[in-house]
This record gives C-alpha cells, structure tokens and sequence, in this order.
C-alpha cells in the first residue's frame, strides 16, 4: 500500500534524549506515526506517516466505552556498525491478527504491518538508541473508533503505530524481582481473552498488582482461573522454571500470551543443551521444588522485558528465594545469547532478525 508522508515541520521536532542510561520504559516518543483506517465496505487505506500526536476522537467512539483494542510490542536495535535490525517482526504481525480474530477486529494484512513498521522505523531511526539494554520499542495498535453506544463490532478502525526509545522495563534492571503468586485475583479463563494481546487484560490485572506492590512484590504471577492451581504467566511476561537438566513452562492453552521471546527462549534453551517441557505446573509442586531447591532457577521473558531473573516467589504468606536468590546462569546465558543475537553481536543460526536499514 502506498504510505503518504506528512512533512514534519520544524516546530514539531522534539529535542531528543541526551542520556541513554535515563530512557526508563515506555515514557519518550519519537518524532512521527504511522497511521492506516480501515472502513466497512471500504478495507484499508489512507496509509500515512505523519508527525506524531494526539487523535481526535468522539468521546463515543468505541474504544472507549467497549475496549475494542489490540496492541503489540517489538523492538528495533541499532547494531556497532549502524544496522537497525528488528526481531521477528512476522511472529508479531501473525499474533496481531490472531488477537484481531478474537476481537472481531479486521485482520491487518501481513504486508501492511510490516510496512507501517518498517517505514516508520527507517524514517525514524535516529531515534534508536544503541548503549547496551537499550533499544526502539515498537508499539502498534488497532482502536475502535465509531461513534455508537450500541455493543457490536466497530465499522472503522485506526491501525496506528508509535515509537519509544527504551531502556529497561523494570527499575531493577537485570537484577532479581520478586513476585506474589496471586490467590484471590484472576486474569483470564477458557474461552476468554487471555491469549489476545488486548487492553482489557491489562486493566483487570492493575487492582492485583497494585496490591502486591503495596505488599513490596514487583509483579503478580498468575494462576489458571479454574481451578487456581495451575501456574499462567506474568502480565507483561511469560515463566520459565529451570532445574537441573531441564526448563518448564505453562503450555499455550488459550489463557496466556504466546509471547514471541518465550518461543525464542524455548529454542535457546533446547540449543544450550536443556530438556524443554511445556506442561501444567502445579503451583503445590512448583513450590515444593523451589523449597528443596530442585528448581535452580526462575525467569520471565518478554520483548519488553527481555529475560527477568526472579529471585523471589511468594504463595499463601510464605516466600521462598529461588536458589540463592541472584541471578542463575542459564538465566544470564540465555539472556546474553538472546540480546547478543538481537544486537549483532552474535551469529543468528535461527534466521530471526530482520535488517531494515
Ligand atoms: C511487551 O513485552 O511488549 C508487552 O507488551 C508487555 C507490556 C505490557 C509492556
């Protein structure tokens, strides 16, 4: 599709960022978006990059009273010698449409979200910043935006994406979290939303995590909304328990995010020599293992999130540090390996990244 360029005026540039180690997550945009709507009866169009900004919209759009919303997040890294290059930026656009289907959203043709993405980036890519743990975070999103009060799929969608030069998504950094086994709360069931990357799921999930923060835990691990037994994921990543010989995952069931660093780290994993199994974990069992110290090691991944060590669990009152609490060496091997590949600093045997510029 042909994406119209709005030229940025002089007055709309922003002054960019001096400090790298500052970026934090998530509260720095670039200079431009990119922007394509979709109409019943119409389909796509109007594909632009234009200067970055607020939309107007009715207040009755939607988006706003029904949350017909999908998101995803991936990432762009600038490489020693100049490369910008993105991680399997596919898997995202597949997870995209996938999320679209169950929100009876239109699918975004493949093409056109790789196209948004990779235009908007090369426009973009003096903002992508290159110190180690930094990178371009890519934010598309597909709102709802007519105007009616009725519940029922919206006729006009803005697909839109937007850039955010990143550091680390936790303050801690590369440093161990501690995370609350949640018991009352639930974030998803079978048949429900939890494996669409949509708003709602993170709204239900703040009222849980504000409480463990108050309780000093950094995220919630969520449990199976059935039977509340079986261990899901973390909001914003998905949980890997390694021991001795091998590395366990909750399965993709339908209730968690099939998140695009967990497939990577499974195969890293299998690579380095370890037994991955994707099973139902017993929150009873898990934490029975994590207890003997039969569990050597637990972290979470995300694109956000890259690889967290978590050095702390807590289930029904009782906190056990996961081996001596720091961080394990599978952990920091496949952490090294992951953002080695990412970065180019390492071979990519896998065929994952995607040089755009
Ligand atoms: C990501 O890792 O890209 C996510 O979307 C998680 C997020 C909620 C920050």
């Amino acid at each position: 599709m042909e994406i119209r360029i709005v030229p940025l005026p002089d007055d709309r540039k922003k002054p960019k960022y001096t400090d790298e180690s500052a970026l934090g997550f998530g509260k720095l945009f670039t200079d431009r978006m990119f922007i394509a709507e979709w109409k019943a009866g119409r389909g796509w169009g109007d594909a632009r990059i234009e200067p970055y900004g607020p939309f107007v919209l009715d207040p009755a759009a939607l988006v706003f009273h029904y949350a017909q919303e999908i998101f995803e997040g991936l990432k762009a890294y600038k490489w020693s010698d100049g490369t910008i290059a993105l991680f399997r930026p596919e898997m995202n656009a597949r997870r995209f449409n996938i999320s679209a289907e169950r929100l009876c959203m239109p699918e975004v043709p493949e093409e056109l979200f790789l196209q948004g993405v990779e235009e908007l980036v090369r426009m973009e890519r003096d903002w992508v910043p290159s110190s180690e743990g930094t990178s371009l975070y890519i934010r598309p999103t597909l709102i709802a935006v007519e105007p009616v009060l009725g519940v029922k799929p919206s006729e006009h969608y803005y697909f839109y994406i937007i850039l955010s030069p990143v550091g680390a998504y936790y303050a801690a950094g590369f440093n161990p979290i501690k995370i609350l086994v949640e018991d009352r709360y639930v974030r998803a069931v079978p048949g429900g939303t939890g494996e669409a990357k949509t708003g709602g799921n993170y709204a239900s999930s703040l009222k849980a995590g504000l409480e463990a923060k108050k309780k000093g835990f950094d995220q919630v691990l969520w449990l199976d909304g059935v039977h509340r037994r079986y261990v899901e994921e973390v909001g914003a990543m998905n949980m890997f328990f390694a021991y001795e010989d091998r590395v366990v995952t909750a399965p993709l069931a339908g209730s968690i995010l099939n998140g695009v660093t967990r497939g990577s780290v499974l195969q890293l994993a299998d690579t380095l020599g370890f037994r991955v199994e994707e099973r139902a974990i017993d929150i009873e069992e898990l934490m029975a293992d994590v207890r003997s110290g039969k569990v050597k090691e637990a972290f979470g991944s995300g694109t956000a999130a890259v690889i967290s060590p978590v050095g702390t669990l807590c289930y029904k009152g009782e906190s056990c540090s996961v081996g001596d609490g720091g961080v394990g060496q599978l952990t920091r091997k496949l952490y090294d390996r992951l953002t080695g590949i990412q970065t180019g600093k390492l071979a990519d045997t896998f065929g994952w990244v995607r040089k755009i510029a």
